[in-house]
This record gives C-alpha cells, sequence and structure tokens, in this order.
C-alpha cells in the first residue's frame, strides 16, 4: 500500500523530546574522550564514569544519529548465518569468545533496561530460509550454533504469511526500541558525573603523550585515551579501511492489522534480506517493522529501487500494511566477520576502537564497550583475551583481497561513469548527478528547492563519488563515506566536507 507518510526519519528517532545539549568541559581534566554517542560509545563512556573517571562523549550529530538510531533493535545470540560465516574465517575458540562476549553484552543491557525503566520484549529469534536453495545456510547455522553451546532447534513449519523453507529458532531473545536505551543511557552517564556533547565533530587525534583531540572548528581537548566509537573508524592508521565493507540497508514501519503482525524476530538466510519484528506502540497496538534489501555503499545503479522491492514485498505478504516511516543506515563487516575491538595499531595503547558489527551491534555495542572500558581500567574478561588473539587464516586474507579488488573495481566505475556525461546546470528537484566540469567529477542536485554543486571527489581518499537517489547524498563507492547534498560530512571515515562550487566555477 502506498506511504500514508514518508519519512527518512527513524521510528525511534521521531520522538517529542530531543536529548538535551551540554556545553563542552572546559579546562584539562579529562580521563577519557569517547568520540560516538551510539550504543558502543555510551556504553564504554558509562562503565568508565561509573569507574570514578572523567569521561565526555563527544557526537558529531545527534545521539543515535547514525546506526543505534536507526537499527532494527534485535538485541539476539541467533544472528541470520553470522556464527557458520564466523567459523569459516576463524577458529572455533575465536567464535565461541564472541558468543560469550555476546551474551554478557545482552545479559548487560537487558540488566539496565531492569534497572531504569528501558521497556524491551522477549521473542524468539528465527534464521529461515527464503528460498529452497537457503536451506542449507539454515542447516549450517543450526549445527554452528549447537556446536557453540547455543540452544538453537531446527523447525520446518513458521506462522508467517512470507515463503519459508526450513528455520532454526533461539527462544527468548529480545527487542528493544534503541532510543529509549540511549535516552537513559546519557542520563546515567550524566549523573555520574560524564558529559555528553552533540554537533562536535572530531576530525583528529594525537599519537603521543596525552592525547589531543581537533574538532572541526579547531579547538582542541585532552585526555588519557581517546575511543573511536564512530561506527567506521575516523583515523586510517589500523587500515580499517582496507579490511571493512560498509553495506547499506533499509527500514520501513508500518500500521497492520494485528492479527497480521508475527510475534518473533525473523532475518531471511540468504540474499534479499528480509527482517521482520514488532513493535508494541504505547495505545497497546503492535507496528509492523520490515528491513532488508542490503548492499554495499555507493555500489548500486538505484538506491530508490532497492527500498521499493521492499516495499512490494511488504504489500504482497502483509496487505493492508500502511507505511509510516522508511528509514535507511549502514554498518561495516569486517574481512573475518569478527569485529575489531581494542587498542588501535601504533595508537600507544590509549587510542581504542570498536568496528565491524556487521548490522549486530547491539549486543557487540555492549561487549565492546566491556571490553574497551575493561582495557582501560586493566581488569580485560577472558573472552576479550581470547578475542584479541584472532589471527587472520588463509581464508581472511583471501577474504581482504576480495575486499579490495572489489574497491578497485568500484573506483575505476564511478570514474568512468562520472567522465561520461557533462555536470547538468540545475537538476529536477530531488535529483542529483555527478558529471564533469572540465575533467574534475562534480556532483550537482536539486533538494527542497537548492541547487548545489560540489566537487564528487571523496575526502577520505579520493573516490569519486555516486549520487544516492533514495537519501538524496553522495555516497563513496570505496570506504562508505556519505555527504549531504551541500557536501556537509555525514558518516564514514571522511572528517572534512565537499568543496561547493560556484554554477561556472572550474574545479581544480
Ligand atoms: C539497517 C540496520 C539494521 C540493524 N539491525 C540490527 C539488529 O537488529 N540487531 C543488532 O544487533 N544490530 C543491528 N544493526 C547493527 C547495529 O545497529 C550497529 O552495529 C550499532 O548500532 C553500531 O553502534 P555504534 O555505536 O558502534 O555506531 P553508531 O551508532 O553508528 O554510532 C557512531 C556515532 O559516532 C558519531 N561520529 C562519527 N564520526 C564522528 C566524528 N568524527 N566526531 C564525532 N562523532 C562522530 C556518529 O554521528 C554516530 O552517532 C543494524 C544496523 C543497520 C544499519
Ligand atoms: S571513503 Fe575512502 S575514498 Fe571515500
Amino acid at each position: 500500500m502506498k506511504p500514508a507518510t514518508s519519512s527518512t526519519t527513524s521510528l525511534w528517532l521521531d520522538r517529542p523530546e530531543p536529548i538535551a545539549g551540554q556545553p563542552l568541559p572546559a579546562g584539562d581534566h579529562l580521563d577519557d574522550i569517547v568520540v560516538g554517542a551510539g550504543i558502543t560509545g555510551l556504553t564504554t563512556a558509562l562503565l568508565l564514569a561509573r569507574a570514578g573517571r572523567r569521561v565526555a562523549v563527544l557526537e558529531a550529530g545527534v545521539v543515535g544519529s547514525l546506526a543505534s538510531g536507526n537499527t532494527t533493535a534485535k538485541v539476539s545470540l541467533l544472528q541470520g548465518t553470522k556464527m557458520s560465516t564466523m567459523l569459516r574465517y576463524q577458529s572455533q575458540e575465536v567464535v565461541r569468545a564472541y558468543v560469550d562476549g555476546n551474551l554478557e553484552g545482552q545479559q548487560w543491557m537487558l540488566r539496565f533496561c531492569d534497572d531504569h525503566g528501558v521497556p524491551y520484549q522477549l521473542r524468539d529469534a528465527v534464521t529461515y530460509a527464503s528460498a529452497p536453495e537457503q536451506a542449507a545456510m539454515v542447516d549450517q547455522e543450526l549445527e554452528a550454533t549447537q556446536a557453540l553451546g547455543l540452544p538453537t532447534f531446527p523447525t520446518s513449519h513458521l506462522d508467517v504469511p512470507f515463503p519459508q523453507f526450513g528455520a532454526v529458532v533461539l527462544r527468548d531473545q529480545a527487542q528493544i526500541d534503541p532510543m529509549d536505551l540511549l535516552t537513559a543511557l546519557v542520563e546515567q552517564i550524566r549523573s555520574h558525573g560524564g558529559s555528553v556533547h552533540q554537533g562536535v565533530r572530531v576530525v583528529d587525534v594525537s599519537w603521543s603523550g596525552r592525547r589531543t583531540v581537533t574538532l572541526e572548528d579547531g579547538a582542541t581537548l585532552q585526555a588519557d585515551h581517546v575511543v573511536l566509537a564512530t561506527g567506521f573508524p575516523i583515523l586510517d592508521r589500523g587500515l580499517y579501511f582496507s579490511k571493512l565493507e560498509p553495506m547499506r540497508s533499509y527500514a520501513l514501519a508500518y500500521d497492520a492489522p494485528a492479527e497480521s503482525v508475527p510475534d518473533g524476530m525473523y532475518l531471511s538466510a540468504g540474499p534479499p534480506s528480509r527482517s521482520v519484528r514488532d513493535v508494541p506502540t504505547a495505545d497497546g497496538r503492535r507496528k509492523l517493522l520490515i528491513g532488508g534489501s542490503g548492499h554495499e555503499v555507493g555500489r548500486t545503479p538505484s538506491e530508490r529501487a532497492k527500498v521499493d522491492a521492499l516495499r512490494e514485498w511488504t504489500a504482497e505478504h502483509f496487505p493492508g500494511a500502511v507505511e509510516t516511516h522508511a528509514w535507511s543506515a549502514q554498518d561495516y563487516q569486517s574481512h573475518d566477520a569478527v569485529p575489531y575491538i581494542g587498542p588501535l595499531p601504533r595508537g600507544g595503547g590509549r587510542i581504542h576502537v570498536a568496528t565491524g558489527f556487521d548490522k549486530w551491534g547491539m549486543a557487540s555495542g555492549v561487549m565492546a564497550g566491556r571490553s574497551i572500558s575493561a582495557q582501560i581500567l586493566d581488569e580485560a574478561p577472558s573472552w576479550q583475551k581470547t578475542m584479541s588473539t584472532r589471527v587472520t587464516r588463509p581464508s581472511g586474507i583471501g577474504h581482504v583481497g576480495l575486499i579490495n579488488a572489489k574497491v578497485a573495481v568500484a573506483a575505476a566505475k564511478s570514474l568512468a561513469s562520472a567522465e561520461m556525461r557533462p555536470a547538468p546546470a540545475e537538476p529536477a528537484e530531488g535529483e542529483g548527478v555527478v558529471g564533469r566540469r572540465g575533467i574534475v567529477p562534480v556532483g550537482t542536485s536539486t533538494v527542497d528547492g537548492t541547487t548545489c554543486a560540489v566537487r564528487a571527489i571523496c575526502t577520505h581518499v579520493g573516490g569519486v563519488l555516486s549520487w544516492n537517489d533514495n537519501d538524496k547524498t553522495y555516497d563513496c563507492p570505496l570506504h562508505g563515506s556519505r555527504f549531504a547534498a551541500d557536501g556537509t560530512v555525514i558518516e564514514g571515515p571522511a572528517v572534512r566536507p565537499l568543496k561547493r562550487l560556484e554554477p561556472e566555477e572550474e574545479p581544480s
């Protein structure tokens, strides 16, 4: 059914009371600076503040602006086909440590919710085959999860209105409204003497002595430790950009007849990804949430077509559902499917990163917070020690090669595509084009009545950008940086905006 209201704000971020701002701390008195106010950054900051440390969280947008406020927020240890995927690249010991860390993350989160009045619902998590050829993937996940000690079981029938060809189930997992959780985390950080600042972009961190964090306006702050909980790490030293794949995907919320909304949390084993859960509302109804259509950032001919495919799937299987919210977000997959959590290489043990959650960062984000805060407090849990012993096996080396080969192909394609057409003077409303002025790629767009031209070369390491026709943004097909139509940085490893161009200006 056609959207009743269409929006780019997620169901979770669509709330009347924004989280209040706070002035930046004055003076030089911080123990820790956490960059990024998603689930990872806020959990890390709270654990450090509770230990009596002086902590400030610096957030470029608002709390939850990126993945954590735009997730589907299933807090589950059955994670699609993640366990069988990780076992292709890592030892059973490392994957078991991931499971232990996730279990601790999930339990910590639910205890926190109980203690601070944050609602959550227990639901069965289900990975299902959406086509007969996915049945083997389901079987492998069943075998992998059971070998790792999870009490999963198979089923050949699900009470759902979409096709399924067998499934694996894990009972009593959880789902939340992530903004309820993030709001409570912010309150707790502040009540333990920490601070959370919004609209503050970090552009650099120094490598020696007390770490100096430089903000976009040139101001600096110092701390003993800096935690980069920024989704994609904003410093290149760990070469994470060569080992991470940025994956974008979409979510839609619907008002739907009560009897049509399934009770569990479902995810298809294979592509096209389809994720389903319910969302209880304050007036006792249940909304339907559909997610999926994932793809590599900046490498699809039309993002809008991906969302439309999700809409068509919902219309087919949930007739009568009326769309209320539509949004998109991205997360990062590591070369061996295990997140990178810990000290940044050559950061002197004082700069820490957490990334590569592969769309499973709810429990893993808390796991990362537990892990990094424990390293700073010198009390690492055993699962973290095991995870940090991981070595890249030949299968992982092969995957790094593949990631970089795909980057090279994407770079060549986006350059060739920009070279093929001259940049138009004034695209139609909502349209954008990457073409060329002279030999330089230029993006021209008209969004909300404003026509704007930018140098369409990513400020990270120079990828030629492509126009995202769903979000009206410029997306980098190399490592996933994204920029608004006026060139403002949205996310990814880039920290500097695109150069804006005058109508006839020849870019250099
Ligand atoms: C569509 C989608 C569905 C998902 N569904 C699930 C699910 O059902 N279950 C699950 O477990 N996981 C899910 N995930 C994954 C999960 O949402 C993420 O892994 C998790 O939210 C990551 O949290 P984070 O705090 O590490 O990153 P983010 O939430 O992305 O937070 C990073 C923060 O850093 C800020 N930042 C970035 N750069 C700077 C800078 N230079 N200066 C200051 N601040 C900066 C950003 O603005 C942002 O707020 C999903 C992800 C997506 C995209
Ligand atoms: S994100 Fe690396 S070049 Fe664009």
